[in-house]
């Protein structure tokens, strides 16, 4: 029966150009993020690697990546490729692999899943049995999403005053049932990347898994770093480093959804497998949490990295580590903005203890910004990447307006942050 409520289903199709004049319609008001106008959920290292992340996504539209090693031998053989180009680059010792999957909180799921496994296998626990895992309280909510599938209790650690976990105090809440600490790389929140190098000598004094939540600087931080911007080491160069969840759909620069996980050892990647042989249909085996999957993005993600290469993530390091130096020199010239947290990569955090930031977001929201706010502390937040240079100026000068209009009015804001 027709609901008032509900959009009633179309009794009838319609073409396509008429669909597209509809589509159109509908997202005229969206957000303009090829304008740079989104402080997340879009990242760009050049358009041409844009373009090509989009005709390979449209060249392999249909196929099924669920169906790699069954029908698809070439989606199966750019997937290897694209695990192997990353456990080049994140170090992993000879016997390390890796999964594709389909976004960051399937890479954590995955890598919690074979935590959990190996904690069992190691303490003879079992279904029923207490777990934990450590965390900076800064670490994305994935984590708790998997444990809350899990059942494991999430145990948050506070931050130092630069706002990277502190490691005492997550070293105090550590107990027998803890299967997992991590630090990220860098955080979502505030930018910075967890001591990743104290959290290591942590986890192998304790014997914990350590993973390293590198979902956004999982395949851009090591290129800051190889051209010297002194970004600090996170991945398994530190010997308790077990696994290392890296998207290649935030500064990877590849179509969604394309995420990794990568483990220091192959057995525990078997951990994180999903095998059924109760089933009418014979053994049913996924290395994902998802079954079927866009081979799209798996071939997207492989010719972003192959058009790219290793020159192409320098100059993209280059060019945002150089648009970071700008907006933060901008920024600070703004009288009453303080940066909250020195950025180890392109995730800025900063507000005013003079006057309201959240007024300041709300008006920038009213002239088509969409800005990224944090809570603690009250901040503005945003992920650059190259959409963002050729606005920086239009962003700055709005910004300062808004901060005028702001300090003039001392207005304030009842907005929430919200992600
Ligand atoms: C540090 C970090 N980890 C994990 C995730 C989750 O990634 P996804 O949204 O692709 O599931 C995010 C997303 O922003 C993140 O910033």
């Amino acid at each position: 029966m027709a609901s008032a409520e509900r959009t009633a289903f179309p009794p009838i199709g319609r073409a396509w150009p008429e669909l597209q004049k509809d589509m159109h319609a509908r997202t005229a008001g969206d957000a303009d993020w090829r304008g740079g106008r989104t402080a997340i959920f879009f990242f760009m290292a050049n358009p041409e690697a844009y373009e090509v992340g989009k005709k390979a996504f449209m060249e392999h539209f249909s196929e099924n990546a669920l169906g790699g090693a069954r029908a698809y031998p070439g989606i199966l053989a750019m997937e290897k490729e694209v695990i192997d180009y990353g456990l080049d680059l994140l170090h992993a010792p000879d016997g390390g692999r890796g999964v594709f999957t389909t976004g960051g909180t399937e890479s954590i799921l995955l890598a919690v899943k074979a935590a959990r496994e190996a904690h069992r296998a190691k303490t003879g626990a079992g279904p029923g049995d207490p777990l934990n895992i450590v965390m900076p309280i800064s670490g994305h909510p994935a984590f708790d999403k998997a444990a809350l599938l899990m059942d494991v209790e999430i145990r948050r650690a506070p931050l130092g005053p630069d706002r990277r976990v502190d490691v005492e105090a997550l070293r105090g809440l550590i107990d027998k049932n803890t299967m997992m600490i991590l630090g990220s790389a860098p955080c979502f929140p505030h930018g910075v990347i967890d001591p990743i190098g104290e959290l290591s000598r942590v986890a192998r004094e304790a014997g914990v898994w350590l993973h390293v939540d590198a979902c956004v600087g999982g395949w851009i931080a090591p290129f800051f770093e190889r051209i010297g911007r002194g970004t600090p080491v996170f991945d398994f160069r530190h010997p308790g480093v077990r696994s290392i969840s890296a998207d290649l759909h935030k500064f990877g620069f590849a179509p969604k959804p394309s995420s990794t996980v990568f483990f220091r050892d192959g057995e525990d990647l078997e951990r994180s497998i999903f095998r059924l042989g109760a089933w009418p249909s014979g053994l049913y085996t996924t290395a994902t949490m998802s079954g079927s999957r866009p081979a799209a993005a798996v071939a997207g993600a492989w010719a972003v990295l192959n058009n790219l290469g290793l020159a192409g993530y320098e100059d993209a390091a280059r060019n945002i580590a150089q648009m970071v130096d700008d907006y933060v020199a901008g920024l600070s010239a703004i009288e009453g903005i303080t940066f909250w947290a020195k950025p180890d990569v392109s995730i800025l955090n900063f507000g005013s203890d003079q006057f309201d930031i959240y007024a300041v977001a709300e008006q920038m929201k009213a002239k088509g910004w969409i800005p990224g706010l944090t809570r603690d502390p009250k901040g503005m937040h945003t992920m650059l990447s190259m959409q963002h240079a050729p606005v920086r100026e239009a962003y700055l000068a709005d910004l300062r307006a808004c901060v005028d209009a702001v300090r003039a009015s001392d207005a304030k804001s009842q907005l929430a942050a919200t992600y």
